[in-house]
C-alpha cells in the first residue's frame, strides 16, 4: 500500500492560503495537515477552528488537524465542528488519554494520538487498540523547516509493531522534516501518511513537490 501524502499549509503563504491548497490538490495532496498551535504547548501560535472552517469550503480532500495545544479536550469539538475529518493530540497533555480518545470519536472524526520525539513508545501502549492512526513526530513540534531527527525511523517500526500486535491496523503518521532524501527511508519503515510542509511548499512549484514525494513514496511502497 502507498502512502497518502498530506501537505502542511504551516509552510504556505498565509495570504493565500486557498490558492496553495490547490496546487497541492493539483500535484495529488491526500489529506492537507493543519498545524493548531497554541503559544503554550510549543512557542508558537498559528491557526484557530474559524480558520479551519474556511479551509473546510474550499478544500476538496479531507482535512487533518494536528492540535498542539495544552488544552485539546477544550478545543477537539470547535474543530470537529469546523471541519475537521482527522483530529490527533499529544500525548504528552493527556492525563486521560483513553477517554480523550473516546471523546474524539464521538466528536464523529478519525482519532489520533502524537508522540513528541522524546516520548516512549509505551506512552500509548494501552490505547494502541482504539486509536485510529498514530503520528510520530519527527521534529520537536512547534515550527516548519526543521531538519528530520534520525531516530524517528526506529520509533515508526517501533508503533508499526505495537499496533500490529493489537490487531489494529491504523495507519502511522509522520511530521518533520520530511522530503526527498528520506520519504523512503520513513515508508519502509512503515509510515502510510507524510506530511510535508517546507519540501512542498517552499519548492519552486508545489503540485510538482508534492507530485514527487508520492511517487517517491509509491515507489519505496513497492520495494
Ligand atoms: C511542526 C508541524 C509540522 C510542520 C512540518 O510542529 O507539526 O506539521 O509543518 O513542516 P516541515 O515538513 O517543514 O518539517
Ligand atoms: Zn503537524
Amino acid at each position: 500500500m502507498t502512502a497518502r501524502i498530506a501537505p502542511s499549509i504551516l509552510s504556505a503563504d498565509f495570504a493565500s492560503l486557498g490558492a496553495a491548497i490547490a496546487t497541492a490538490e493539483r500535484g495529488g495532496a491526500d489529506l492537507i495537515h493543519i498545524d493548531v498551535m497554541d503559544g503554550h504547548f510549543v512557542p508558537n501560535i498559528t491557526i484557530g477552528p474559524l480558520v479551519v472552517k474556511s479551509i473546510k469550503r474550499v478544500a476538496k480532500v479531507p482535512l487533518d488537524v494536528h492540535l498542539m495545544i495544552t488544552d485539546p479536550d477544550k478545543y477537539a469539538g470547535a474543530f470537529a465542528d469546523a471541519g475537521a475529518d482527522m483530529i490527533s493530540v499529544h500525548v504528552e497533555v493527556l492525563p486521560h488519554l483513553h477517554r480523550s480518545i473516546a471523546y474524539l470519536k464521538s466528536l464523529g472524526v478519525q482519532a489520533g494520538v502524537v508522540l513528541n520525539p522524546s516520548t516512549p513508545v509505551v506512552a500509548i501502549e494501552e490505547v494502541v487498540a482504539d486509536v485510529d492512526f498514530v503520528l510520530v513526530m519527527s521534529v520537536n513540534p512547534g515550527f516548519g523547516g526543521q531538519k528530520f531527527i534520525p531516530r524517528s525511523e526506529q520509533k515508526v517500526r517501533a508503533v508499526r509493531a505495537l499496533l500490529d500486535r493489537a490487531g489494529n491496523k491504523a495507519p502511522v503518521e509522520i511530521d518533520g522534516g520530511i522530503d526527498l532524501s528520506n520519504i523512503a527511508l520513513v515508508v519502509e519503515a512503515g509510515v502510510e501518511i507524510v506530511v510535508a510542509g517546507s519540501a512542498i511548499f517552499h519548492a519552486p512549484d508545489p503540485a510538482a513537490a508534492t507530485k514527487a514525494l508520492k511517487d517517491a513514496a509509491r515507489s519505496a511502497a513497492l520495494r
